[in-house]
């Protein structure tokens, strides 16, 4: 079979990561358990997923031109991912994220605070080369941590390619109208849900009810990453819901999306049906979650399918 073929364009971070037992309350300073880096980035996580899974996968991005960057780099190509389409930015750093995590008796939990950098430096003019080469993909996946008009410009490539577009509305941000009818698949969580839609999908009620006001906006395919509750697929055939794998112990949230997108976004390309894909993809976010650091934490498909 084919290795899908998947196109990323998004940011690409090292997260500077602090564990504690309590998140500090505002003036408050407290004593931290653990600190460690790890690459991180949202856009950089769901393509080293969908890579590690055996995709190939192409990233366009910037990172400054230092020892985080080529980090960064490191770890987007030992993964497999095509890295000839990164900038490395002299004149902005490396973006960094501040990921704290709360690990309490009953719940592990994060706050990630986001220094876009080179991030932030990405123009339009970084994916015009897509205007020839985008047919060359099967999916393009795009999030909302490098500027609207880059998104925008690599969603128009797409959509006169016919290519579609997964994109994962996070960190949450309005969704302008010239990108939203220019999607395939929309991906949110809770959150992100709230902010596009007015409805928190709390249980599966409002969780119908966000769906379907997302599809009354135009969007073909809605995926809702629902934590604890799984993930809910809805179009207008109907929803698909999957919980969450079982028996996963929480050691850190962070990149669980990710995890789940860039997994999803490799099994529908492979083939898979929707409702396997999405329990594919849970299993992947399940495994993610149960290790620290984003990159890192990424499993491979061998890990995926040796799960109970
Ligand atoms: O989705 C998780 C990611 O969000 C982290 O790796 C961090 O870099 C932030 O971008």
């Amino acid at each position: 079979m084919k290795a899908p073929r998947i196109l990323v364009v998004g940011s690409i971070s090292m997260d500077l990561i602090v564990t504690t037992g309590r998140f500090p309350e505002t003036g408050e300073t407290v004593t931290g358990i653990g600190f460690s880096t790890a690459p991180g980035g949202k856009g950089a996580n769901q393509a080293v997923q969908a890579a590690r899974l055996g995709a190939d996968v192409t990233m366009v991005g910037r990172v400054g031109k230092d020892a985080f960057g080529k980090e960064l780099l490191d770890s987007l190509s030992a993964s497999g991912c095509v890295i000839d389409r990164i900038k490395e930015d002299s004149r902005h750093p490396t973006g960094v994220a501040n990921v704290q995590i709360e690990q309490t008796a009953g719940s592990t939990n994060n706050r990630i605070t986001v220094v876009p950098g080179a991030n932030g430096a990405l123009v339009p003019e970084d994916v015009d080369f897509l205007e020839v080469g985008i047919s060359d993909f099967d999916l393009v996946m795009l999030q909302f941590e490098v500027p609207m008009a880059v998104n925008l410009r690599t969603a128009e490539y797409a959509q006169k390619a016919g290519v579609p577009v997964l994109l994962n509305t996070a960190p949450a941000e309005a969704l302008p109208n010239e990108l939203r009818n220019k999607i395939t698949w929309l991906s949110a969580n809770e959150t992100e849900t709230a902010v596009l839609t007015g409805i928190l999908p709390s249980d599966n009620r409002s969780t119908a009810a966000a769906v379907s006001a997302l599809l009354d906006q135009g969007i073909e395919k809605v995926l809702l990453t629902l934590g604890a509750r799984g993930a809910v697929l809805g179009s207008r055939e109907g929803l698909l819901y999957a919980p969450c794998a079982p028996g996963v112990t929480v050691v850190d949230p962070t990149a669980a999306g990710d995890s789940f997108l860039g997994a999803f976004a490799y099994a529908v390309c492979s083939g898979m049906p929707s409702e396997d894909a999405l329990h594919f993809a849970n299993r992947a976010a399940g495994i993610t979650v149960s290790r620290l650091g984003a990159q890192p934490s990424l499993p491979t498909l061998t890990e995926i399918c040796a799960l109970p």
